[in-house]
């Protein structure tokens, strides 16, 4: 067994977290090997629910957890940890947009980023789950200016796995036929879910496919989804947000697999064109720890207006909420 690391879980005794700190305990974030000490934090009147949560954890007797700190102080829940998992948000309701929680959830996320700053580990890992996604990491990373701003990404895993469950199903072939989908952008319904490097089975995807259904069925569909899980349950996704957020930080941490490649919400650099000063959604490969966009995939008009057209939403969003970053 390596030595404990330590891993903050918001908004713990929410839906994503019942789905999410159980599968941490036991390994399959960072292995059965890594032992975790979880950091669980929760608004005040949540406590007592959270104790519940804790109870039912230490009642699992995972080999894998070697400690809980539950509480509702920003600063002890971040103190040292190695990984942040930002899931504590509002969800939205049905016939709201992801954005329409900017005003509720923003402010959540600068005095995070802050105690992030003053406690966290220097090479901490962040990921906001807490909708919408991506603007609420650019406010935490816009408030921990002595972090490394790779530190924050955003998840939009859950759109890359909905891309390669709708794919599988069209072909008749399972998901780990499939490899190098994209999710470009938000994670939002300007998202674009691009297949137009993508395999399956090593044929191109799109030789496979009409475009009418990729145009008009499948990027819909994906982009879509949160709300057509929302109205079916009454309650938004939960259980694959959870298994998204392992697949992200699993993949972060041990790596990417040789011939393919996630999609990752992180800091735009100018890559394809996408100016520095969002949280945009890439293709990423992950080698010794670091993730790295994957340069050099041609974009044809068809994708060029759906990049740019994600990337003018992103950049509205941040518009909206400057006034929650620190002063420089
Ligand atoms: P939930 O309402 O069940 O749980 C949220 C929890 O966060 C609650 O227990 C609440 O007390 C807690 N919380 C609120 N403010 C907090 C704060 N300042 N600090 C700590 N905890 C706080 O909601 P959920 O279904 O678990 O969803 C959580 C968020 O994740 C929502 O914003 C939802 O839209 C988002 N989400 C994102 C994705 C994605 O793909 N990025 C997928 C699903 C859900
Ligand atoms: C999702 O994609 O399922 C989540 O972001 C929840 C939502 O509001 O759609």
């Amino acid at each position: 067994m390596k030595a404990p690391v330590r891993v903050a879980v918001t908004g713990a005794a929410g839906q994503i977290g019942y789905a999410l700190l159980f599968r941490i305990a036991a390994g399959d974030m960072l292995g059965p090997d890594q032992p975790v000490i979880l950091h669980l934090l929760e608004i005040t009147p949540a406590l007592p629910a959270l104790q519940g949560v804790v109870m039912e954890l230490n009642d699992c007797a995972f080999p894998t957890l070697a400690g809980v700190v539950a509480t509702d102080d920003v600063n002890v829940a971040f103190k040292d940890v190695d990984y942040a998992l930002l899931v504590g948000a509002r969800p939205r309701g049905p016939g709201m947009e992801r954005k329409d929680l900017l005003e509720a959830n923003g402010a959540i996320f600068s005095p995070q980023g802050k105690a992030l700053n003053d406690h966290a580990k220097r090479d901490v890992r962040v990921l906001v789950v807490g909708n919408p996604a991506n603007t609420n990491a650019l406010i935490a990373q816009q408030n921990a200016p002595d972090l490394d701003p790779k530190c924050f990404t955003a998840m939009v895993r859950l759109d890359h796995n909905r891309a390669l469950s709708q794919l599988a199903e069209k072909t008749g072939k399972h998901t780990t036929d499939i490899k190098k989908v994209t999710i470009w952008g938000n994670h939002s319904s300007t998202q674009y879910p691009d297949l137009h490097h993508t395999t399956v089975d090593g044929k191109a995807a799109l030789s496979l496919i009409d475009q009418g259904w990729y145009e008009k069925d499948f990027i819909p569909t994906v982009q879509q989804r949160g709300a057509a899980i929302i109205k079916a349950r009454g309650a938004s996704s939960a259980a694959s947000a959870a298994s998204a957020a392992i697949d992200h930080m699993r993949n972060w941490t041990l790596g990417t697999t040789e011939g393919d490649w996630v999609s990752m919400g992180i800091p735009s650099d100018g890559s394809y064109g996408i100016e520095p000063g969002v949280i945009y959604g890439y293709p990423v490969t992950v080698k010794n720890g670091k993730y790295e966009i994957v340069q050099g995939l041609a974009i044809n008009d068809f994708s060029r207006a759906r990049m740019d057209a994600t990337n003018k939403e992103l950049r509205e969003e941040r518009a909206g909420v400057e006034h929650l970053f620190a002063k420089k």
